[in-house]
């Protein structure tokens, strides 16, 4: 059965019908058109599904599209800036070669994005910790890991600005 939800997704307030056993991941994918939300698992494993649901970083694939309603998502579409440039933590990927095929890249950026929100300064070892639901078959994992190290400090350095 269709139901109606409102949900601010990337600054933009939606109104969509969805099947009320629908994922959100289905939802952003083929009725929104946000490409970069990757369909990996579909069980909650891999995070290649990562979004921001009210600024916390969720695995969409087991996020029913419903439970968005009247709330705020956020994917890697949304970090850009207007004029689109890529954000400080996409840049950072880029410069730390944190990026191979780019399967498991949008969702370990958005948990970077929650990461880097904190304001809190992390050991390397907490940030494998806080990085550790996502998959990535290519990398070996420590240039990603230097991409989120960078982008905590990077925010951290600007903050103190
Ligand atoms: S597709 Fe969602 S966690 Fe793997
Ligand atoms: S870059 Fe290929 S899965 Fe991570």
């Amino acid at each position: 059965m269709l139901k109606i939800i409102h949900v601010t997704v990337n600054g933009r307030e939606r109104e969509i019908a969805v099947d009320e056993r629908e994922s959100l991941l289905d939802t952003l994918r083929n009725r929104l058109d946000l490409s970069s939300v990757k369909k990996g698992c579909e069980v909650g494993e891999c995070g290649a599904c990562t979004v921001l649901v009210d600024g916390e970083a969720i695995d969409s694939c087991i996020y029913l599209a419903m439970w968005a309603d009247g709330k705020s998502v956020m994917t890697v579409e949304g970090l850009k800036s207007r004029e689109g440039d890529l954000s400080p933590i996409q840049k950072a990927f880029i410069e730390e070669a944190a990026v191979q095929c780019g399967f498991c890249t949008p969702g370990i950026i958005m948990s970077a994005v929650e990461i880097v929100g904190t304001g809190k300064r992390y050991t390397r070892e907490e940030l494998r910790k806080l990085i550790s639901g996502h998959l990535c078959r290519c990398t070996g994992y420590e240039k990603i890991l230097d991409a989120v190290a960078r982008s905590v400090e990077e925010h951290l350095r600007g903050a103190a600005d």
